[in-house]
């Protein structure tokens, strides 16, 4: 049985790993789907153990060295990994993340294509442009639900950036709503997935026209529009996309963007909770949200000179996002002693990696400054996957997250003012993914003093 070949792997001697000892544990982890796997690997005293889940033997894998051999192994593939209706809520069949070698790498590479530099910076305009109207509006109402009011912002720039026409702003906040409907269905049942399901067929219906609007040539879109590239794009045999493929990855470029905005309402919690670090970042010095020169999350030594960065960094690692990630066994494999089985179905634990005891000491303390002099780490911080960008499924938008968070941070720490409304900020640690159910209701907005 071949044993890994990545470096920073430590195999061990062949020896089973723990099982639990309940039939099936599926409700186990649905009752707590952020903590159950760190707490079961704590409890059998390693990374590694297996139980049935969903009928199904699986392994459950969880820390910085488990996220090296889930990203860095080669050896696993997303193909089979998620159940089919989750699948065709988030990337769908067809898409970049269901492929595997060459077919991945050169799918991949489109993506990263709309990642340089100057696309990010682009992207910040406009998102600051439209952040700016959309606080001039809010200044005139009373309270707004923040996480609906950023998605429709995070939507209308999306849109712009990627070439998408929409119709205006009730177009927007109607595709806005659909969009974070998928995501926030994904993990749910009953009517949220319904929800979820209609706001898919939607979106399909919607960009699918537009797909071959613009390769029948009834659409014009900037030829270096993110639309433009994916209409474009040929596949690593030099095959065209198909026009249901264009749909899905642009699906799969804007739905995660207008996710973004969740990540926005944890950053304005985070700002509530801890009014020490918005006193500290007020006084902070302005840096642009894109820094050409400090672009890899994993190594951006020098941004962590700046206080936003942290902030944003910390908010990525403590929020309850996406709990877990499914790969396959593409072939049999051996990691800390335990055989996994070929075809078999690993589990790794994206939020309980960001909480590592040993990777992070005192990980539930909300502290921004245990970046301070971080020196980078693929596999420690894994709120958006591990490994490389390029050659592994890690999300290629992880630095439009950051800089978009930037963005939104430093406008709501030092921009503006306004009063959190008395509501219940409890988050449920059984939603996936989680949201206070408010949306986080925010009154009197206004210009900082
Ligand atoms: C809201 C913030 C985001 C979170 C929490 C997030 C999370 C993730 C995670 C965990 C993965 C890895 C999946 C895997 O290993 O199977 C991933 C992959 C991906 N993400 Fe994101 N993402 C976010 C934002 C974005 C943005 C802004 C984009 C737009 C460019 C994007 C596009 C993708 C794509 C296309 C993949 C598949 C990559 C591949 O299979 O190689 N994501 N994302």
């Amino acid at each position: 049985m071949p044993e890994l070949a990545a470096p920073e792997l430590t195999v061990h001697e062949s020896r089973p790993a723990p099982r639990e000892r309940w039939p099936d544990s599926t409700l186990s982890l649905l009752r707590d789907p952020y903590r159950w796997i760190s707490r079961r690997a704590a409890t059998h005293g390693s990374p590694v153990f297996e139980a049935r889940i969903m009928g199904e033997r699986t392994a459950c894998v969880t820390g910085p060295e488990a996220a090296g051999m889930f990203y860095g192994s080669g050896h696993l593939t997303r193909k089979g990994a998620l159940p089919k209706p989750i699948l065709w809520l988030l990337q769908d069949e067809g898409s970049v993340t269901v492929l595997d070698g060459m077919p991945h790498a050169a799918r991949k590479a489109m993506f990263l294509s709309l990642m340089t530099p100057p696309r990010l910076q682009r992207f910040d305009e406009l998102f600051a442009e439209e952040w700016q109207r959309a606080v001039n509006a809010w200044k005139q109402k009373d309270a707004i639900v923040l996480d609906d009011a950023v998605r429709t912002v995070v939507c209308r720039t999306a849109c712009r950036w990627a070439g998408v026409p929409l119709d205006g702003d009730a177009e927007a906040e109607r595709r806005g709503a659909d969009m974070m409907a998928m995501f926030d269905g994904a993990g749910a049942i009953g009517r949220r997935r319904l929800l979820a399901w209609q706001a898919r067929r939607r979106t399909e219906a919607w960009l699918g026209g537009l797909a071959r609007d613009v390769r029948a040539g009834d659409l014009t879109v900037d030829p270096q529009s993110a639309f433009a590239v994916v209409a474009a794009h040929r596949d690593h045999d030099g095959t065209p996309l198909s026009n249901e493929i264009v749909m899905t990855e642009m699906v799969n470029l804007i739905r995660p963007t207008v996710a973004v905005a969740r990540y926005i309402t944890f950053a304005a919690l985070a700002l509530h909770a801890n009014p020490a670090e918005r006193r500290l970042l007020r006084r902070a010095t302005p840096r642009p949200s894109v820094d050409p020169a400090a672009l890899a999350p994993e190594t951006a030594v020098d941004d962590a000179a700046d206080p936003v960065w942290r902030f944003v960094q910390e908010v990525r690692r403590t929020a309850p996002f996406f709990p877990l990630l499914g790969g396959r066994a593409t072939e049999p494999l051996t990691w800390h002693g335990h055989q996994f089985r070929q075809g078999q179905r690993v589990l790794i634990d994206l939020y309980g990696t960001n909480h590592d005891p040993v990777a992070w000491p005192e990980p539930d303390r909300f502290d921004p400054d245990r970046f301070l002099g971080w020196q980078g780490d693929a596999n420690r911080l894994i709120p958006q996957g591990a490994g490389d960008h390029a050659s592994d499924h890690r999300c290629p938008g992880e630095w439009l997250t950051i800089a978009t968070m930037k963005t939104a941070i430093r406008s709501l720490a030092t921009e503006i003012d306004y009063a959190v409304a008395s509501q219940d900020l409890e988050l449920s640690m059984r939603r996936i993914p989680t949201r206070p159910t408010t949306g986080l209701v925010i009154r009197a907005v206004r210009d900082a003093d």
